[in-house]
């Protein structure tokens, strides 16, 4: 993460090794046709036309995503420009996009100034976050490349204003947070094993309010939580449900987040194929975006109650793993026969579901890298949303939208659930092939526990599968790998229900 500092200092006068201007298409009548420079109005005349000439010569068309750098321009005290294309009137994704894009392109410069016109507070956030998530490298393994920046001077008219450091303050727990999701998917599985991952927890809650419970196996055995140790049994490295907890003492409401966190997913028994197997690395993306998003809670101090619950397994073929046509019992007593192994996410989530259920929460959300039928439907951008509840799936979409995180909303028929029969067992882990994203929520509904009065508790279901995890190009703000997806959602859910 980089530091973020802001400063009225003019773009003349800003010292740094990199300067990130805004281009966008010039507004047709209003000027001839071609690019625009934004930000640095302040420069000389002939600075501004040595960039705009640049920008001409570079065939720079201001269009949203793309990145030009021009070294040399004569007037600054910055060495490197990069013009990042804003598109016409950009919205906050916009911003964060076309600023994420250029300190992505500008690795290698410590200290990157950004000029990107900010004109009030939210647009301050919006380029900030993009700064932030942008500079994001992994570096565990192998030194990186080309150094990550490693400061960002955001250039803003008033940077006392309260609303406008808030907004910079925000940010920066956000990318945070979204940089320790990016991490943990990131690292191999041999180095993120299911305890692993609870000590992680253990760590990130380190120095804040936040309190942290670590069931393992034998805890998860006297608890009954068959999924997640039925998912668990053929790793030679136990599962564990971890519990993380933001009770501070003026909440206005409890949120339950639940997070898949299978370390690695094989398949089990039923062996995924070696292509398939590549990223599921990734398939700890819920847990892991569970875990940020409580942190960056605590750090923003919300007055609301969150409780992540993380459920972590290895999901591993051996002579001790479950076998297809074995039944569990899962947490709360519901049994389950297991068709197919590699349908695991949704046996340690109910367990999870049940355990979050018993707390009464206010809603639960729960997140998971569920279904490649996802990814075939809505594909690696766009993520997917269930849930018992319009309301609760509206205000989930509401959260995600100015997160800028696009979410998709899909139903729950209730014709699918007779797919999910047993002849031996309470249900079966698998039902039907088609519409294979909503079979595996109208399982996991079957987890959601109720209200004394009999009315189920508000439950939404984020299926992250294709934009979890990056192997495409890089793009905006999101490298390749981890990426960090639902962190912004979840958080900015709890911002909701901290206003309620
Ligand atoms: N972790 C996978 C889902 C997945 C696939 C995530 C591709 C990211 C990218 C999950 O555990 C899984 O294997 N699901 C099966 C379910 C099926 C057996 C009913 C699937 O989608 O094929
Ligand atoms: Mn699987
Ligand atoms: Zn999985």
């Amino acid at each position: 993460m980089p530091r973020l500092v802001l400063s009225s200092k003019s773009v003349k006068s800003v010292t740094a090794d990199a300067l990130l201007l805004a281009v966008a298409p010039a507004a047709a009548g209003k000027r001839a046709a071609g690019v625009l420079v934004l930000g640095g109005d302040d420069l000389p005349r002939a600075t501004r036309s040595a960039l705009q000439e640049a920008a001409a010569a570079l065939g720079a068309t201001g269009e949203a995503g793309t990145v030009h750098l021009v070294p040399g321009v004569q007037g600054l005290s910055t060495s490197l420009v990069a013009l990042v294309g804003v598109g016409e009137a950009p919205g906050a994704e916009g911003l964060r996009r076309a600023v994420g894009a250029g300190v992505r392109a500008l690795a290698g410069k410590r200290r990157v100034a950004v000029a990107v016109p900010a004109p009030d507070a939210p647009s301050v956030a919006a380029v900030a976050e993009g700064a932030a998530l942008g500079a994001y490298a992994f570096t565990r393994y192998r030194a990186a490349e080309r150094e990550p920046v490693a400061e960002v001077t955001l250039l803003v008219g008033k940077p006392r204003e309260r609303a406008v450091r808030a907004a910079v303050e925000r940010a920066a727990a956000l990318a945070d947070a979204v940089a320790t999701a990016r991490d943990l998917v990131n690292t191999a599985p041999a180095d993120l094993a299911p305890a692993d991952l609870a000590e992680a927890a253990l760590r990130t809650a380190e120095g804040t309010s936040l309190t942290v419970r670590v069931l393992d196996e034998e805890e998860l055995a006297a608890g009954g939580f068959g999924g997640i140790l039925g998912v668990g049994q053929g790793s030679s490295r136990p599962p564990r449900l971890v519990v993380v907890e933001h009770a501070p003492a003026r909440a206005k409401a409890h949120l339950a987040l639940v997070g898949k966190g299978i370390t690695f997913d094989s398949g089990g028994l039923s062996l995924k194929p070696a292509a398939g197997m590549e990223t599921m690395k990734s398939d700890m993306s819920g847990a892991a975006a569970v875990l940020a998003a409580v942190r960056a809670v605590a750090d923003l101090q919300l007055p609301v109650k969150v409780t992540g619950w993380l459920a972590v397994a290895e999901n591993m073929p051996s002579g001790t793993a479950i076998r297809p046509s074995d039944v569990l019992t899962m947490h709360g007593g519901t049994t389950v026969e297991v068709l197919n192994t590699d349908a695991e996410g949704r046996l340690v989530l109910g367990d999870a579901l049940v355990a979050a259920s018993e707390e009464q929460p206010d809603a639960i959300v729960d997140v998971a890298t569920l279904t490649g039928a996802q990814v075939v439907a809505l594909g690696n951008r766009v993520s997917g949303v269930m849930a018992n509840d319009d309301d609760f799936r509206a205000a989930v979409l509401a959260a995600a939208e100015r997160a800028g995180e696009p979410v998709w909303p899909m139903p729950l028929p209730e014709e699918l659930r007779a797919t999910l029969d047993s002849p031996v067992a309470d249900l079966a882990n698998i039902g039907d092939r088609a519409g294979g994203m909503l079979v595996a929520a109208v399982f996991l509904r079957e987890f959601v526990g109720s209200r004394p009065s009999g009315e189920p508790i508000p439950w939404a279901h984020l299926d992250i599968a294709g934009p979890a995890f990056l192997t495409g190009e890089p793009w905006g703000y999101t490298p390749r790998g981890g990426t960090g997806v639902a962190v912004r959602t979840l958080v900015a859910l709890a911002e909701d229900f901290a206003r309620r």
